[in-house]
């Protein structure tokens, strides 16, 4: 008689692949707990001059990574609608920074490694899905702050009306790519980027 053992899982019924998507949510839950604990976007004190020395850290990290992306030519980052250098720019304008002040502000140079289309997903699951949490995050800036997308709040809301369905077809591109052998690089690459962005904010004195 053949037992079903713990080593056999295969023996005692199919088990469910577990996805990209599940995996880069599980492993990056932590990273994304701490980084929304420590960055003052929803805490009480927050003010103009936070909101804006915010935004100018964003624009730091999001200049030098658009680059990088251009270089691994792919659909996913030529694609102009994902753009978000403009709207940061946008913001930056409207929160009383000088094109000459915007173009000195400093730059990241510790960007998460891009070899790979797996690498690639990874980096833009971090920074697409941000865009979720923009959407609260918007609310609760037009709230605290009276600002809205025309005077300083356009990179929150990037996408506008769009958010879901970019997101979705971010989603498809990743399922499109799936393969056990490449979920690790994906996973990998987006730990990455979240430790990169957060070291870059800390950095620009941005952090709790
Ligand atoms: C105070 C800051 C933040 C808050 C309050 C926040 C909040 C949220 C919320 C509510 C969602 C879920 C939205 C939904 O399912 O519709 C979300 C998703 C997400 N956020 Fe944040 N977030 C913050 C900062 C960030 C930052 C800085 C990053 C990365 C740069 C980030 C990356 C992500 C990712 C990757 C997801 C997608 C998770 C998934 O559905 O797989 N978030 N965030």
């Amino acid at each position: 008689m053949v037992e079903a053992t713990p080593e056999l899982p295969f023996l005692i019924g199919p088990t469910q692949p577990v996805s990209a998507l599940q995996m880069l949510r599980s492993a990056t839950a932590m990273q994304h707990k701490a980084l929304e604990a420590r960055l003052p976007l929803t805490h009480a004190d927050l003010d103009r001059a936070l909101y804006t020395k915010i935004i100018a850290a964003y624009y730091g990290f999001h200049v030098p990574l658009q680059r990088h992306l251009e270089c691994f030519l792919s659909p996913l980052t030529t694609d102009p609608e994902r753009y978000k250098v403009p709207a940061l720019v946008k913001d930056l304008r409207a929160l009383g920074l000088s094109d000459g002040q915007i173009e000195t502000l400093p730059l990241c140079s510790a960007l998460p490694a891009l070899q790979t289309h797996g690498h690639l997903l990874g980096i833009m699951y971090v920074m697409e899905g941000a865009t979720l949490g923009g959407q609260v995050l918007r609310r609760i800036i037009a709230d605290r702050l009276g600002i809205d997308a025309e005077s300083g709040g356009e990179f929150l809301d990037v996408y506008g009306r769009d958010t879901g369905r970019l997101w979705k077809a971010f989603l498809k591109q990743l399922a499109d790519f799936e393969h056990p052998a490449y979920n690790g690089e994906v996973v990998d690459a987006a730990c990455a980027t979240f430790a990169c962005f957060e070291r870059w904010l800390d950095r620009a004195g941005v952090l709790l």
